[in-house]
Order: structure tokens, then sequence, then C-alpha cells
């Protein structure tokens, strides 16, 4: 079933996604040539507390760490350790916040000093195409409309969807229905209608789309190790369009 949010739960929820977006500024600004991946999940834990959030990914389903932190071929749920950041590698940062009993989740990915344009260009397809996902949160249209248009924008500039993880909804649980794919035809799946809040987070691989999990059990990775970038928007459909929370209107 899908819960619908009133106002007042979104604007709960803004908070939460303010949390998040200021966090993740902040660890993208620390994702230097030798930090510790570590030390990223040490600063985004107390700055969450700080600001009197609660870290959403910690514990789980036994995940390990507060964000997850994925270098180069790693797709998402890399776990933070004691692996150092190098120039040029693209990282990309997933975390998520509990406040007042709902959730925000948003993710991005940067560039560690210095990038090839190959990167570059990843980095900017993956993002655009979760914006051109964005453009589709519309009352009356459904949800693999968003999908259609994410994979459309990721598949025209060379790159691949990644099948195996999707977007999904987002409220009292960090997890709601619908599943939102990043792939897929268009007019399908439920109805967008206002009060519905979608975590959309398109999977963008420069190789092929198959991955695969590593003997940690929750790194998740390109099988031909080329390269993966992930951003996330947690997006509320209003009376008004389309708002992405912790981000619009600050
Ligand atoms: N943004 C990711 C998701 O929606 C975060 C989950 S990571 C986990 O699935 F560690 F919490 F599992
Ligand atoms: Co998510």
């Amino acid at each position: 079933m899908i819960h619908l949010k009133t106002r007042d739960e979104v604007e709960i929820m803004d908070r939460a996604n303010r949390i998040v977006h200021d966090v993740l500024q902040r660890v993208s600004a620390e994702a230097v040539s030798g930090v510790a991946l570590k030390e990223l999940d040490a600063v985004a834990e107390s700055m969450t507390k700080a600001k009197g959030g609660k870290p959403a990914f910690k514990g789980y389903h036994g995940y390990p760490a507060s964000i997850c932190v994925s270098v180069n071929d790693e797709v998402v749920h890399g776990i933070p350790g004691e692996r150092k950041l190098k120039e040029g590698d693209i990282v990309s940062l997933d975390f998520g916040v509990i406040l007042d009993g709902y959730y925000g989740d948003a993710a991005c990915t940067v560039p560690v000093g210095t990038v090839d344009e190959g990167a570059k260009k990843l980095m900017d397809v993956t993002r655009e195409s979760l914006l051109k996902g964005i453009e589709q949160v519309q009352a009356g249209r459904r949800v693999s409309d968003v999908s259609h248009a994410v994979q459309t924008w990721a598949e025209g500039n060379g790159f691949s969807v990644v099948r195996d993880y999707v977007g999904h909804g987002i409220g009292r649980a960090l997890h709601e229905e619908p599943q939102v794919p990043n792939f897929g035809t268009p007019g399908l799946g439920p109805k967008l209608q206002v009060g519905m809040v979608l975590a959309i987070e398109p999977m963008i691989n420069e190789g092929g789309p198959d991955v695969t999990v590593d003997p940690d059990g929750w790194t998740v990775r390109t099988r031909d190790h080329k390269r993966s970038a992930h951003y996330e928007y947690s997006v509320a459909l209003t009376a008004d369009g389309a708002r992405v929370l912790g981000v619009d209107g600050r």
C-alpha cells in the first residue's frame, strides 16, 4: 500500500532531508585525496547527531556504518573502512536520516581532485537523468514514466542502467511502496498523486548494467569493473508540483 503524506508530514520529511543534504555537502568537501573512508563516516554520524537526527542506515538489515561510500566501480552500499581516497577517484555518497519518525534519503557522486572527462560525463549524465525523472513527477503520470525518462537520458548518452536496485517510496519507513525502477516502458505502474514521496535514485554505469555483491555481503560493484555513479533525491508530489525535499525553497 502507498502511504500518502499530509502537508505537515512533508514538512517533517523536508527537515530530515535538510540534514541529509547538509551532511552530504560537508562530506563531499572532505572527500579529498588521502582521506580514509571511515573518517567520512565519523563526520556524517557526528554532524547528524549534532543536528538532532539519527543516521538511518546504521543497523538497517545489519549495515555496519552511517553512510554508504562507493568508489569507482562500486555502485552502492560500500562500507566506509580504512581505504583512502586517491586523486582521480569518483565517490558516491548515500546518506539517510531519521527525524521525528520520518526518513530522509539522498545521494550524490563527487570527484576526488581532478578526474578524467569520462568520469565527469558519467556524473553529469547521472544527475541529469535524475532531473529528467523528477520532471515526470506530476499528478496523473505513472511511476514508469519516471523510470522511462531516467533510462532514456542515461542510455541516450551511451551509459547503462543498473537493474538490480531501484528507488522507492519513503516516509515512516526507509523503503515503502512503490518501487521506482530506473528503466521501463512508460505508462505503467501506480498513478502519481499529491502526497506521494518517492526516493528516485539512478545508478548509472560506464560499461554494462550487470553488478555483483562482494563477500562482505554489502558492496555492490560493476561486473566489468567500469565505473558507476549514483544520485538520489527524496521528491514529494505537492499540490504545487514536485518538491525536492531538503533542497527546494532553501
Ligand atoms: N539509499 C539506499 C537505499 O535506498 C540506502 C540503503 S543502504 C543500507 O536502499 F545500508 F541502509 F541498506
Ligand atoms: Co534510497
